[in-house]
């Protein structure tokens, strides 16, 4: 009887199948990259200020309490949607006034309500928060959160 799987054979699958499976990756990979930079975040510039205030949401580490598009700790509010929550999505300046006056009023010392610390953040910093805030909230995430506060 002819041996249906020669090594010779075996060979070949294994080369071509990998082959086949690297150049989906890859294909895959670019279709990401692209969708992510034309379609799903480009509804509004990556600019300075952007770029800036995420520096600043990087380095006070705002994500040990609060998520983005779900990613974080979930003691605080989901901040992916919150300039959608202010109504202030299409509006820089109410964005930057309605941040500022939130995190100058921090913490509330409210009885019975999680509380969030003061942070030292001057002007230029706030306006890069809250660009950030609603670049991140141009984004298109099919739907998350599932409820609005996350
Ligand atoms: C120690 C935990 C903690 C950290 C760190 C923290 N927050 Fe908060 N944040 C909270 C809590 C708790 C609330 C909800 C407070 C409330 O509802 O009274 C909140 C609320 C908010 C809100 C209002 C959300 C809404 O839906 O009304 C914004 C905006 C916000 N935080 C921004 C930030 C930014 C920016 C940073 C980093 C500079 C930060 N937070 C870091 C705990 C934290």
């Amino acid at each position: 009887m002819a041996e249906i799987l020669t090594k010779s054979r075996a060979r070949n699958i294994f080369y071509g199948g990998s082959l086949f499976f690297i150049v989906i990756f890859i294909v895959l990979t670019f279709q990401s990259h692209r969708y992510i930079v034309n379609v799903s975040t480009a509804g509004m510039p990556l600019s300075d200020a952007v770029v800036l205030g995420k520096r600043v949401w990087e380095r006070h580490s705002c994500i040990n309490c609060h998520t983005i598009h779900g990613e974080g700790a979930y003691f605080a509010p989901e901040l992916g949607n919150v300039t959608t929550r202010w109504g202030v999505q299409d509006d820089p300046e109410g964005a930057f006034e309605i941040l500022d006056a939130w995190m100058k009023a921090q913490p509330s010392g409210i009885e019975g309500r999680r509380q969030m610390p003061f942070f030292e953040i001057n002007e230029e910093e706030m306006r890069g928060l809250a660009e950030f805030f609603r670049w991140a909230d141009q984004t298109d995430t099919q739907g998350w959160p599932p409820t609005d506060a996350g």
